[in-house]
């Protein structure tokens, strides 16, 4: 690989004067990093309109310097950061007459550089499953559909939406709804959907998104499809639009919440393909979201210490029972749990936490350090914050900011305070410190991936499987409304469980066989082609081998 070429000295000095310079590290081949540059120096200049060329010349080899819209100048460079990583950069070495917030726009650019080739790639290798349902289904399966989604924009959705794609759904009949979260990559994700000619449209704009795309659907002559993760399209058509669910073929819900928003609604009107009450994401996917939800709180607050001390879980469910585990076994907490139902208490109980009916004196007796909520139906009221009698961090495992009562918390806080990236805190009269991390949103997302993308795997496939079946002709015989027995029957028919098990069971006959993906273990840095060979000089302390 060449030596990075040297930026010019103008970078640094205006660096130190200004600090406008933002930069990403991605992944990919020349190719990435050459159409890398070619993106960013058209994304500053674009908004000088075809009237007003301006010139970017090339300073030097993965450099270029652009003359911005606003006059001034930005230099852009990728240059390489490791073997298959580059680092590209945007300097805004003359802001011309631009303000602050025009220079911050312009440096966004570099956040929403697309994902590259070879990352998108790398993900679709991750979801083998999903992969091997789409080849299995064929380019006609959703051929004449269009999709409406609402999927968290994490790097696998782009392997979720290839999968689609495959399936014959045509990413211009497309429409997607950005949730919001402040996900790791969300980003970088907006900007590679984009560039697949999709209708992004922000969530509190959803209602018009929606009539727009069942609009553009109808002139095509095409009735949508809708992969769900929350209940964000059906509720809005019924309650908006309640003349038009005849346009829509079905719905595929990935999670509780979405389920409990249709509750006003029966009986439903469409299919609703509930993944999230089938028995397949049961098994999967809970343990994993609660190690997330417990990593991003400790990766968020590195230097507090939690061995011995008390935790309090809200919501005895799927989450909350491993949540409230795993704060127990791996952290070493003492956990002590409150739910409205008796039954879930009953469990909690002879899984040897402490429970409480009484959430107020639950507070005030456990004095909890950490508060998890995992109820999703609003797991706190304003008044408990009174029962607070020590200072606490609470953090959400379910659903947009549903779960504390922030608006009355700020009302009654004596002081709010901002710990961006952290969260905030509200300081109570009484010197009580309320400290809602990710600002109340469900904490596995927050600057996070949440579940690996090999995790993920089987979630999306099932997603994908409800999808085929609502596009065939019979609906694999699923009326309108929920049918949890009839897809917990499709998803445990469906080639996507022994494709599971051919991967990472490891079952001793198909590891003596030799054959199949069983025998083939493959590790998630396999080298993709084109990067150099590893120098085989050894590790030496404090030096890196070149
Ligand atoms: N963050 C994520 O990645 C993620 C992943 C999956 C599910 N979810 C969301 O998490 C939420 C919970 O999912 P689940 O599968 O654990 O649900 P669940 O139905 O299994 O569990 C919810 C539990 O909370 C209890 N509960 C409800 N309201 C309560 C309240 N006000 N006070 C105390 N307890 C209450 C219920 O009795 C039940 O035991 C849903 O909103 C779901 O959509 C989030």
């Amino acid at each position: 690989m060449n030596a990075p070429a040297a930026a010019p000295a103008t970078t640094a000095v205006a660096v130190a004067q200004s600090l406008a310079v933002r930069c990403v590290e991605f992944e990919g081949g020349p190719d990435d990093a050459a159409l890398a540059l070619r993106t960013l120096t058209s994304a500053l200049t674009v908004s000088s309109g075809p009237a007003h060329p301006r010139p970017v010349s090339e300073a030097a080899p993965g450099h270029a310097s652009v003359a911005l819209p606003l006059g001034g100048t930005a230099m852009v460079s990728v240059t390489p950061a490791a073997p298959g990583r580059w680092a590209a950069t945007v300097t805004v070495t003359d802001p011309g007459s631009a303000s602050d917030e025009d220079v911050d726009a312009l440096l966004a650019v570099v956040d929403r550089l697309p994902l590259t080739g070879r990352e998108v790639d790398q993900i679709r290798r991750d979801l083998p499953i999903t992969g091997a349902v789409a080849a299995l289904a064929g380019p006609g399966a959703l051929e004449g559909l269009a999709v409406v989604a609402a999927i968290h924009h994490m790097r696998d959705f782009a392997g979720l939406l290839h999968a689609l794609i495959e399936c014959g759904a045509d990413p211009a009949q497309m429409t997607i709804i950005d949730k919001g979260y402040p996900y790791r990559m969300r980003e970088r994700v907006d900007g590679w959907l984009e560039c697949q000619g999709v209708a992004l449209v922000d969530y509190p704009q959803r209602a018009l998104g929606i009539a727009a795309h069942l609009d553009r659907a109808k002139a095509a002559g095409m009735r949508t499809l809708v992969m769900d993760d929350g209940g964000y399209v059906l509720p809005v058509v019924l309650d908006r639009f309640p003349e038009r669910p005849g346009e829509i073929v079905g719905v595929v819900e990935q999670t509780t919440s979405g389920i409990w928003r249709l509750a006003d609604h029966h009986p439903l009107p469409v299919p609703v393909f509930s993944v999230a009450e089938s028995q397949l994401k049961s098994a999967v996917e809970a343990p994993h979201v609660a190690a997330a939800a417990l990593s991003s709180v400790m990766a968020h607050l590195p230097d507090e210490t939690w061995a011995g001390r008390p935790a309090l879980v809200i919501g005895y469910g799927r989450l909350g029972r491993q949540t409230a585990a795993q704060l127990r076994d791996t952290h070493r907490m003492r956990v002590a749990v409150h739910d409205l139902s008796a039954a879930a208490l009953v469990t909690a109980h002879q899984d040897g936490h402490r429970v409480g009916r009484d959430l107020g004196a639950l507070i005030a007796e456990h004095r909890p350090l950490l508060v998890m909520g995992c109820a999703g139906h609003g797991s706190l009221l304003a008044e408990h914050a009174a029962a607070f009698q020590a200072s606490a961090y609470l953090a959400s495992v379910t659903s947009r900011d549903h779960e504390f009562p922030l608006t009355g918390w700020a009302r009654s806080a004596r002081r709010v305070v901002d710990h961006e990236p952290v969260g905030h805190t509200y300081v109570m009269d009484d010197d009580v410190e309320l400290c809602v991390l990710g600002d109340g949103l469900p904490v596995n997302f927050h600057h996070r991936e949440s579940l690996p993308t090999r995790v993920i795997d089987l979630v999306f496939a099932a997603l994908l499987l409800g999808g085929l079946t609502l596009a065939e002709p019979g609906q694999g015989g699923h009326g309108p409304g929920v049918n949890v027995p009839l897809v917990d029957q499709i998803l445990g028919a469906s080639p996507a469980l022994a494709t599971y098990l051919d991967l990472y069971a490891e079952e001793p006959s198909s590891l003596s066989a030799g054959s199949g993906a069983g025998g083939v273990r493959r590790l998630v840095t396999a080298a993709p082609d084109g990067l150099p060979d590893h120098t085989r000089s050894a590790w030496t302390y404090g030096r890196r081998p070149r």
